[in-house]
């Protein structure tokens, strides 16, 4: 059966689509040779969007045991350009407050354990324009995150009076622990302004399938040494207090697509 083609792809957390008022709301399921991966598809100002829940149903998955894999090809088999992501993140900048949100331009990885690339070796995939790409593949990511739909992200923002921070250096840590204070010194040292656990592999993978990928990070704490302690409670808290938000961003952005 032809998989029906849906455009924009939002990555956020489970039940992040009861946010937007979709129209025509059904469940899909994708079958990859990864996993398969449920996307609630719908439509938002008559465009097709698909949303992904990264953790899976109920955040199940800590982010190092997400399946990336099978989340990225599954927005590539519906057809997915675009996606627009969301992540918590703590700051190691004071100018970065608790409830800033940033529009990452660049990351420095420091996962470990993780699954960081399509191209093993075995794995071959027809690309958009015919071409297909297999074995091998070394990806350019001088530009991790996609120019184009980082300004429009930018742009529906200011265009509804929302304020974001229009770059950041992302450094992804292994997790589920927070850091050391002794960790973030050195993070910030290297160039980085926030920290999380769930960018890494996801925007490279979206990378090699060459679809236009750009998230909107919430800070939900200072990072670890710059406040006391840092509570997962606090980062549900913040989040959940700017989704609305968020929600709007995305819709707006959607709609200059
Ligand atoms: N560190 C890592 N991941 C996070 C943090 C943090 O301080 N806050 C939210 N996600």
């Amino acid at each position: 059966m032809e998989i029906e083609k849906v455009n924009i792809g939002v990555i956020g957390g489970s039940g992040f689509y009861e946010l937007f008022n979709l129209k025509n709301k059904r469940t899909k399921k994708i079958i990859t040779r990864f996993g398969d991966v449920e996307l609630e598809v719908g439509e938002i100002a008559n465009k097709k969007v698909a949303f992904l829940a990264r953790h899976g149903k109920g955040h199940a998955l800590p982010p190092h045991k997400i399946n990336y894999l099978a989340n990225a090809l599954a927005m590539y088999e519906i057809g997915v350009n675009y996606v627009i992501a969301t992540n918590a993140v703590g700051s190691m900048r004071e100018d970065l407050r608790p409830g800033t949100l940033v529009v990452p331009n660049q990351i420095i990885d420091f996962t470990k354990t993780r699954q960081y690339t399509f191209f093993d070796g075995t794995f071959s995939i027809k690309m958009r324009d015919g071409t297909v790409k297999k074995g091998v593949v070394h990806t350019d990511v001088t530009e991790p995150y996609c120019r184009e739909l980082r300004n429009k992200i930018i742009e529906a923002a200011s265009k509804i009076g929302f304020k974001v921070i229009p770059e950041g250096v992302y450094v992804c840590t292994e997790g589920p622990r927070f850091e050391t204070p002794a960790e973030i010194k050195f993070f910030k040292i290297i160039g980085g302004d926030l920290v999380g656990m769930t960018a890494s592999p996801e925007v490279f993978l979206f990378k090699e399938l060459e679809i236009c990928y750009a998230s909107i990070c919430v800070v939900t704490n200072y990072a670890a040494g710059i406040q006391k302690r840092i509570t997962h409670e606090e980062v549900i808290e913040i989040f959940n207090k700017k989704k609305t938000e968020i929600a709007k961003i995305i819709v707006k952005t959607i709609e200059i697509l």
